[in-house]
């Protein structure tokens, strides 16, 4: 397939990239380079992807990067809740204007597939495991973005587009030095010898899902017949306090831990239930924590934090 992978440069991008090349998709990115850096990273390999530098919220960009593919991977956002709260305006140019200026060029291009991501944002607040029957209830400019975006993508079959959403758990992974996400954060701490930094209790939970599980999902939804909205998470619930003991083992450390006031915004409990992708993607996540903790450093390790 000929695949737009907007974001194609971040976190989830760049990995996504690589995984549908080695598959044999041909590739392009729609990136504005505002996250990370510059995607150096694609290294020798023989092929690479190609790559508009733009706003996905600029027509012209999306256009031009639309055209002649078959489907579009939109990842390209303003990732955080915390920042949407501080910068809503910008929130809503990127992650509202531009998933509306996307899907519109792919509309204009033709495109058969479009694939969101999308995130637990739209559900915060409702008592795990979260599933798709769910009454959405954002609590942030984040959250509703992405709703936004979740109607659109749905609605998008009047044009012609197969349209599906997946609600991605907490990623981790290869090519994350740039966030502020806890597994990142952890484990550039055990790197760096600095204390571990727990909000509150950690006895919050999280469902960790390893950024490679993420790339089969999205290839999976990329042959989808139908539209659909799906959780995507590994099921299992895991409190901050058993993922620093999860990190302690895998790095050898005895790592210091300093303890700071709980966040105000901090979901108590979050974890997916993934019955619905299992179902109508096959799909199911294949990487547990401690390997993905295991892949994660040695990345973090062997590449001193380079990359997008
Ligand atoms: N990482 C997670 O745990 C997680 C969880 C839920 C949902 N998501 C969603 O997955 C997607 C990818 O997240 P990520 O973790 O890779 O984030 P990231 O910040 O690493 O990547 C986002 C990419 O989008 C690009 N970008 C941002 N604004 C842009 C704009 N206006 N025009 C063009 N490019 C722009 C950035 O340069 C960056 O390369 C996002 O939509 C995010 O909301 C991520």
């Amino acid at each position: 397939m000929r695949v737009l992978v907007t974001g194609g440069a971040g976190f989830v991008g760049a990995n996504l990239v690589s995984y549908l090349i080695d598959h044999g998709h041909e590739v392009r990115i729609l990136d504005d380079l505002s996250a990370g850096s510059r995607p150096e990273w694609w290294g020798n390999r023989s092929k690479r992807p190609q790559v508009v530098e733009g706003h996905v919220e600029d027509a012209a960009s999306a256009r031009r990067a639309t055209r002649g593919m078959d489907a579009v991977v939109h990842l390209a956002a303003k990732p955080g809740v915390a920042d949407s709260v501080a910068h809503p305006e910008q929130d809503f140019r990127s992650n509202v204007l531009g998933t509306f200026t996307v899907l519109d060029g792919a509309r204009r291009a033709g495109v058969r597939t479009f694939v969101f991501a999308s995130s637990g944002a739209v559900l915060a607040g409702a008592t795990p495991p979260l599933r798709e029957d769910m009454a959405p209830a954002p609590q942030s400019p984040y959250g509703a973005s992405k709703l936004y975006g979740e109607g659109l993508v749905a609605a998008s079959d009047v044009f012609g587009i197969t349209g599906v959403s997946l609600r991605f758990a907490n990623v981790y992974g290869p090519l994350s030095a740039h966030k502020g996400s806890v597994i990142a954060q952890f484990l550039k701490r055990v790197l760096a010898g600095r204390p571990l930094l727990i909000y509150g209790t950690g006895r919050q939970t999280r469902d960790f899902l390893f950024v490679e599980d993420v790339c089969t999902a999205v290839e999976r939804a990329l042959g989808a017949k139908r539209k659909g909205v799906y959780h995507l998470g590994t099921g299992v619930e895991t409190s901050v306090n058993e993922l620093v003991r999860a990190v302690q083992k895998v790095s050898g450390t005895k790592g210091q831990v300093d303890r700071q006031p709980a966040r105000p915004a901090d979901a108590a409990r979050s974890f997916v239930d993934l019955s619905a992708a299992r179902r109508a993607l096959k799909w199911s996540p294949r990487v547990d924590l401690e390997e993905g903790l295991r892949r994660t450093l040695e990345w973090m390790r062997s590449s001193a934090g380079r990359g997008p």
